[in-house]
């Protein structure tokens, strides 16, 4: 049975990108894989997080990926931190890293411009973490947004080069995989770019913000005065939120709109008022479920317990072999 990763970092609440680049479709995968999705508390160190903020917000990233459908009796869900394996293998693989290579990851690039007072080693070598958390467990399928398939990229350039220099096929080669034809990205409501915490709560729609909240944040997403020609190109703010339409309404409702628009007759309003209510109504099992969960601590607990004894013993075997192969072994 082929073997699935995936992981989101434990920077908060959980958006629409999240869900729908990566989360959604890894659910769908749980009864034909061998799954895996972890929090990935070790690479949102990168950011510095106070040791209160760390901890409320892996809990409350663990609660929604429940919500939302992980089922730990067939998946592993667990904690990147309680299986400190995967920090051996990121050692290994940090010597086959080169810098060049890491200098021109399009994500580093991004954050050293968003924060050129934090370029620190850990976000340089971001990259070689994330190869190792797919590699540990052999992984050939990666659920993950568009955004994440350079890095996905680079974990078969680690995995092949490692084999190359040991003589061995050890490391699978993984792939980015999405449900639907391409990967996805999902649109910020601030009119451009992807949906993410770095342009503020507004631009984000979290699986957890009330039905109120959904409608409020909609309604004042960025648009224009209204197209002037008929059939005239979207620009950028209006075609992002047609995307978010795209995902989360019926194709009827899509071609309802994207005709107005064409004859100049679309109203805005309308249009933010059926998005927003359709964003309601696509993610409310998961609002409704993420209470229940915050309210059952055990439930929490176990599946935690059970997915790091899990992860455990698949990184263990990994490691057990990668050192063979390396040559590391116990002259005593
Ligand atoms: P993170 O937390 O930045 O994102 C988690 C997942 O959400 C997806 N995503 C989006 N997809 C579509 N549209 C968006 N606007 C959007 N925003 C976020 C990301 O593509 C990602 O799939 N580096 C990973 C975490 C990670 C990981 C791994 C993932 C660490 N190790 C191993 C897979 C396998 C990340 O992007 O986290």
């Amino acid at each position: 049975m082929e073997t699935v990763v995936s992981g989101i970092r434990s920077t908060g609440k959980l958006h629409l990108g999240n869900y729908y680049g990566a989360l959604s479709n890894f659910v769908k995968m749980q009864d034909s894989y061998n799954c895996f999705f972890f929090i990935a508390d070790w690479h949102s160190l990168t950011t510095h997080p106070t040791p209160e903020n760390l901890q409320s917000t892996v809990k409350q990233v663990v609660i929604e990926y429940l919500a939302a459908g992980i089922d730990p009796e067939k998946s592993c869900i667990y904690v990147q931190s309680d299986v400190p394996e995967v920090s051996e293998l990121y050692l290994y693989m940090n010597m086959n890293a080169y810098l060049g290579e890491l200098e021109r990851a399009a994500a580093f690039k991004d954050k050293v411009r968003a924060n050129p007072d934090n370029v620190n080693a850990g976000l340089l070598t971001y990259p070689v973490l994330m190869a190792c958390d797919i590699l540990l467990h052999h992984a050939t399928k990666v659920p993950v947004g568009k955004d994440q398939e350079q890095h996905i990229e680079m974990t078969r350039t680690f995995g092949n080069r490692f084999n190359r220099l040991y003589s061995v096929d050890y490391f699978k080669e993984p792939f980015a995989f999405s449900s639907s034809e391409k990967l996805v990205k999902i649109p910020s409501l601030d009119g451009s770019g992807k949906m993410g915490k770095s342009n503020g709560d507004a631009a984000c729609v979290y699986l957890s913000d009330s039905e109120e909240v959904i409608r409020k944040k909609v309604m004042r997403a960025k648009t224009d005065s209204g197209p002037e020609t008929p059939n005239q190109e979207k620009p950028e703010a209006i075609e992002n939120l047609f995307d978010l339409m795209r995902i989360v309404s019926t194709a009827d409702t899509v071609d309802h709109f994207d005709s107005l628009y064409n004859k100049c007759e679309i109203r805005y309003g309308d249009f933010k008022k059926q998005l927003a209510e359709d964003i309601i109504i696509a993610t409310k099992d998961i609002r409704e479920r993420i209470k229940e969960v915050s309210a059952d601590e055990e439930y929490v607990q176990k599946a935690l317990k059970l997915g790091a004894e899990k992860a455990r013993e698949s990184a263990q075997k990994t490691i057990r072999e990668v050192r063979e192969i390396i040559g590391l072994k116990r002259l005593y």
